[in-house]
């Protein structure tokens, strides 16, 4: 098979996708197959007319390659590709909605919500502590929590500089600790306990090395072990995905309150990343994991 691999793009996550998709890629060719990389660019669909791949594996994260574009494009080509299509990425992609969705289907989700981002600048709309957020971002990209007892709202956070948009998701914040969940084939796998090295588990701790520390599995009450996977069969489901997706959730064991933050529909792929080490945990390799995620594309 020709297997086209898109990479990098044309979002803030594009230097993890370049990542992600080398590791893809040099997994496919272990396995055989004939790789041309992909640089997703404003060409994509004149490119892809051009190598005319059997199958398109989409290493992209953020915007363009997570939120159902990309996905639209691959659609009008008529080439078959990995990971979600293009309504349950672009609602995954969307925090707002995809929470409105999730909660109708029982999935617990963070409180909170979408507020104008001057409101948010000008005081507090939450009692701290709370979590600001993009509404369509990844990779910890642009969240911020503000700390119980903090006296004035994140002026310095949302503005001018903020260039996420005008409307501000605001959570409260859940102490405790962060969990993933990979689901393929809609079958949760296992629970990652995150430990970062900081006090958070933002874009440094995800991506440089001993930037946090995985407990797999994450030592956490078979109860709660137990919901977080349901919880994230039951969030893939109910947001139409297909292939492999990561749960991210917080589970603050004083409580005993499990949340579903959000579902990723492009789940990291680099060798720090998690659904990879849960794969190799339950006994599949990185090559294995990379030739289900293509093979489930012809599903
Ligand atoms: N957005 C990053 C790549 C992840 O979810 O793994
Ligand atoms: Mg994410």
């Amino acid at each position: 098979h020709h297997v086209a691999v898109l990479l990098g793009g044309l979002s803030s996550e594009r230097e993890v996708s370049l990542v992600s998709g080398a590791a893809c890629a040099k997994a496919l060719e272990n396995l055989g197959a004939k790789v041309t990389r992909v640089d997703a660019g404003r060409d994509l669909a004149q490119v892809l007319t051009a190598v005319k791949p059997d199958v398109v594996f989409n290493a992209l994260h953020g915007e363009w390659g997570e939120d159902g574009c990309v996905q639209g494009v691959l659609e009008t080509l008529g080439l078959p590709y990995t990971h979600c299509g293009v309504l349950s990425s672009a609602l995954a992609m969307d925090k707002a909605k995809s929470k409105a969705v999730m909660a109708a289907a029982g999935v617990t989700v963070p409180g909170g919500g979408l507020y104008n981002r001057h409101d948010v600048a000008r005081d507090h709309v939450l009692p701290p502590p709370y979590v600001v957020k993009p509404n369509a971002e990844g990779s910890s990209v642009g969240v911020f929590i503000v700390r119980e007892g903090a006296n004035t709202p994140p002026q310095e956070v949302v503005a001018p500089s903020w260039t996420y948009g005008e409307e501000v998701m605001v959570e409260p914040y859940i102490a405790g600790m962060e969990l993933a969940v990979g689901v393929m084939d809609g079958k949760a796998q296992t629970v990652t306990e995150i430990i970062p090295r900081t006090d958070f588990y933002d874009y440094d701790a995800k991506y440089s090395e001993g930037g946090s520390q995985h407990v797999l599995p994450a030592r956490i009450p078979q109860e709660a072990f137990d919901e977080a996977l349901r919880l994230s069969e039951l969030a893939h489901a109910a947001l139409g995905c297909r292939g492999v997706t990561r749960s991210d959730l917080r589970y603050d064991p004083v409580k005993r309150l499990l949340v579903l933050l959000e579902v990723n529909t492009q789940p990291g792929m680099t060798p720090t990343s998690l659904v990879p080490e849960q794969a190799a945990h339950l006994g599949t390799s990185f090559d294995q994991l990379v030739l289900w995620i293509v093979e489930d594309a012809y599903a």
